[in-house]
Parts: C-alpha cells; sequence; structure tokens
C-alpha cells in the first residue's frame, strides 16, 4: 500500500547525478513511497548534488536554505546526498545543523530507511562508504522516457589538477558486465530506445579482460538499441579499437564527446591530462578517415592558473581548427584539495569572463551557420517529447544531440525514430516536418 509521505529528488549535476537519482526514485518507489515532481509540494526532498565548481555547489547551498526556512513552517524532511555530501560534510554539518539526512551515492541502497527513520525523528549522517556496485532495481527505468543513462564505472583513477571529481567519487570501478545487461534489458523493457554508457571515464573500462570496445560492441549487437552514446571519453584511452568498433556498428551515434579542455600544450601539462594538442588533434583525424560523417563535442575550461594570452589563442584556435558540434565552456573554479589549488589563480575575473565570452560568441555564429546549412536536409530523430512552446508539435533529438521541434503527421509517437525534413535552423534548435516513420 502506498504510504502518505510523498517524496521527491531533486537533481543537479552530470548524467551520473542522473542515474543515480534514477535509481534512488526506483528503491523508494519499492518501499511504496509516492516519487512526485514538484518538490515544493513534497514532505521529503532529497537533494542530489554536484560539487564540480564554485557555482554548482552554491546552487545547491542556496536551495537548502530555501527550503530550511519552509521546514520552520511545515513538517519536512530534508536529505542531501551526491557529490557535495562527500566532499563538503564538514560544511553541511556546520551551516545547516537542521538537515535529516546526509548520504553519498554509495549508501542509497539504505535511502528508504534514512527517510523512514527522518519520518520518525531520526538523523541519517552517512560514515561508511560500502560498496553495493551490483544493486540492480527493477523500476528505475520506468519514467525514462526514450533514453536512459546506464552507468559503466564508478569513480576516477585521474588526477586532472583542477578537478573535484576524483575525492567526491573515489578510485574507478568498473561494473560486471552481467550487471550492464541486466540494466540495458530492464531499460528497453521501460520502452527506452536510446542507451548512453556513463563513466568519469568511460573509455578506460575493464572488467577482467573485457575492454571498453569490447563491452561497446557487445551493447550495439543488442536488439532494439535504436542509438548508442558514451560519455566521457578520455583522449588518452581512445584507440583504433574502439574507432573501429564504433564505424562497424550503425545505432552507435556518430558525434563523439572527448573533451579537451584547452589547446595549449603547457596548460594541458599543468592540467596533468596526459596528452598533447597534437596528439588530440591525430584521434580526430583517425576518427575522420574511418568515419568522414562524424562530429565531435567537447569540454573546454579557459583561465586555467597561469593560462597566457598565447594559451588562450592556442584553445581559441583549437575551436577554429576542430570545429566541434558542442562546446561545453568553462570558467577555472579553484576547488579544495586539488593540485590547481595551490597553483597561483592568477587570472582575473574580468579576463576569465573576456576569453570565455570569446569563444562562445564565435561558437554561436559556428552553430547558428551548421544549423542554417540542414535547411531542406533531411535528419534522423529521437523523439522525445511534445514541444515546449507548442503542445501540438514534438520535439526531439538529432543523432548529435541538436534539438529538433516538428508537426506531427499524427502517427507518430513519443520515443519513435523518425526522418525529418529541416524547414528552419535557429541558434539553439532546428525547426522541420515529418518525412516517414521508420
Ligand atoms: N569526467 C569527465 C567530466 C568531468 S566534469 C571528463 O573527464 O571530461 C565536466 C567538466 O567540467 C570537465 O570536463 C571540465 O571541463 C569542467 N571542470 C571540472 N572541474 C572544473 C573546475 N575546477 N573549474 C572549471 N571547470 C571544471
Ligand atoms: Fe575529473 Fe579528469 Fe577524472 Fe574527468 S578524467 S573526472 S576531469 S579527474
Ligand atoms: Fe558534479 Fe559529481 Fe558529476 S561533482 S559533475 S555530480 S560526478
Amino acid at each position: 500500500m502506498l504510504k502518505k509521505q510523498t517524496v521527491s529528488v531533486v537533481t543537479f549535476g552530470c548524467q551520473m547525478n542522473e542515474y543515480d537519482s534514477s535509481k534512488i526514485k526506483g528503491i523508494l518507489k519499492n518501499h511504496n513511497f509516492p516519487i512526485i515532481e514538484d518538490y515544493k509540494k513534497a514532505d521529503v526532498i532529497l537533494i542530489n548534488t554536484c560539487a564540480v565548481r564554485e557555482k554548482s555547489e552554491h546552487k545547491v547551498f542556496s536551495l537548502i536554505g530555501r527550503l530550511l526556512l519552509i521546514k520552520k513552517k511545515r513538517n519536512l524532511v530534508i536529505g542531501v546526498g551526491g557529490c557535495s555530501a562527500e566532499v563538503s560534510k564538514d560544511y553541511l554539518l556546520k551551516h545547516f545543523p537542521a538537515l535529516d539526512i546526509i548520504f553519498t551515492p554509495e549508501n542509497y541502497p539504505k535511502i528508504a530507511q534514512f527517510v523512514e527513520n527522518a519520518l520518525k525523528g531520526q538523523r541519517s549522517i552517512h560514515e561508511i562508504i560500502e560498496d553495493n556496485e551490483e544493486v540492480v532495481v527493477e523500476s528505475m527505468f520506468e519514467e525514462c522516457g526514450a533514453s536512459a543513462c546506464i552507468s559503466i564505472m564508478k569513480g576516477c583513477d585521474n588526477n586532472c589538477a583542477y578537478c573535484i571529481v576524483p575525492q567526491a567519487r573515489g578510485a574507478e570501478i568498473s561494473r560486471r558486465p552481467e550487471t550492464i545487461f541486466k540494466e540495458i534489458e530492464l531499460a528497453l523493457k521501460s520502452g527506452v530506445k536510446e542507451i548512453i554508457l556513463l563513466g568519469q571515464n568511460v573509455n578506460s573500462y575493464q572488467f577482467k579482460d573485457i575492454t571498453f570496445p569490447q563491452l561497446l560492441d557487445e551493447v550495439a549487437k543488442i536488439d532494439g538499441i535504436k542509438r548508442l552514446r558514451f560519455v566521457t571519453s578520455h583522449p588518452k584511452d581512445v584507440s583504433d579499437e574502439l574507432i573501429h568498433v564504433i564505424k562497424q556498428n550503425r545505432n552507435i551515434c556518430r558525434n563523439i564527446h572527448l573533451p579537451v579542455q584547452s589547446g595549449s600544450d603547457a596548460t594541458l601539462k599543468r592540467m596533468n591530462r596526459g596528452y598533447t594538442y597534437g596528439h588530440y588533434r591525430e584521434i580526430i583525424s583517425k576518427f575522420k578517415a574511418a568515419i568522414p560523417e562524424i562530429t565531435f563535442s567537447t569540454d573546454m575550461i579557459v583561465g586555467f592558473p597561469q593560462e597566457t594570452e598565447e594559451d588562450f589563442e592556442k584553445t581559441f584556435q583549437a575551436v577554429k581548427d576542430i570545429n566541434f558540434e558542442g562546446i561545453y565552456l568553462f570558467k577555472y573554479s579553484v576547488r579544495q584539495g586539488t593540485d590547481a589549488e595551490k597553483m597561483d589563480d592568477d587570472v582575473t575575473p574580468k579576463e576569465k569572463q573576456r576569453r570565455f565570452d570569446l569563444i562562445l560568441n564565435y561558437q554561436r555564429e559556428m552553430v547558428l551557420k551548421k544549423n542554417k546549412s540542414l535547411e531542406g536536409k533531411i535528419v534522423n530523430v529521437l523523439v522525445t517529447d511534445f514541444s515546449k512552446k507548442d503542445k501540438h508539435k514534438l520535439c526531439g533529438r538529432t543523432e548529435n544531440s541538436k534539438a529538433v521541434n516538428f508537426n506531427s503527421n499524427g502517427e507518430v509517437n513519443i520515443n519513435d525514430v523518425v526522418d525529418v525534413r529541416i524547414l528552419a535552423g535557429f541558434p539553439n534548435s532546428l525547426e522541420g516536418e515529418i518525412v516517414k516513420n521508420n
């Protein structure tokens, strides 16, 4: 029987957190808690947090502050999990003593117990990190829609100088292939058409003698997967075999997310990224030689400690040179306990902003040009939802993740994969009309 108290999970950060939140919701559903979207109406609010930049944590802390004010007026249980719960636990305990639960991804199998305890007025603050890697939650993909994120590994063994993730997520552990296959099966059963394999350094996956290209090849052959993606790849672990597997399997999306971070070898070295820009460029060329239609997206940081104008120019040149489909651009933000914290954060905020704007404006123009060049062309779209602006229209994503809004012919359903003729290209989306049902 359903319980009276409702739970809402608010998710910040990357797809790894999306995956964890699906699991948390699945577990709570199994314990008969009704899960609701609107957290303002919930009796229990769990916040899955991100600590990757200062701004990410500010967002989290300000939400907690607002919710604690509401908690003074009505019965409300507030729990905080995810990366800030790990790296900023002491800060949370000190500044927000009224929090009921602090949990990490490792404790999520106990989340229902923590919530039950909190509803009885008992606090739960995580202590031990347990390895609960093999927990499979049958119902976790029920609300996924067209695409599901599936974690194939946790943690990260790299030590990029700026990055807090290894502190938040621990050492790299690859999950058993059987568990991954089981979760994919559950996702497909729930109607999912697109599988996104997740890992902080996804292409360094290794379980016994099974490597990432081998796993990817096996997953691609599973019946029912219309689209297969994987994030995030590290340039140092891209092999010829990986390129070959992508070429051989047409359901693997022809858009690779490959963070370059910087175009300057001096900066890459200080970032401890383990490759030069020349090496990165070589990987791109190999991909293009094997799969001419392939496109790339990337992550970039501007204003890393001691980044000179010359270093920045090299990064800007890389943007022009590679012609990325999408760039996740960040201003460097110092994180406690990282190697870069010891470096002199000498690029002024104003200069960071200037460098950021230069790349952003350039990239916006390029994306608009690309989107306009698609006018009249037919693209393949995975239908994900009704259009936000016009409920009579549907929306979806192209293989390289561009948003498309289009008129339906009445025969198309959410989760279908269809061909759409592009009528107009805009800065952030495409407009089209249905051609045929696949
Ligand atoms: N494991 C992934 C994602 C890491 S976090 C990877 O290796 O790419 C996502 C992105 O955030 C990073 O790629 C980086 O560009 C950015 N980032 C991480 N730490 C940062 C920091 N301290 N300041 C600014 N950007 C940061
Ligand atoms: Fe952070 Fe580097 Fe690991 Fe990515 S690969 S999570 S940037 S340490
Ligand atoms: Fe943020 Fe943690 Fe992901 S720090 S980016 S939620 S791994």
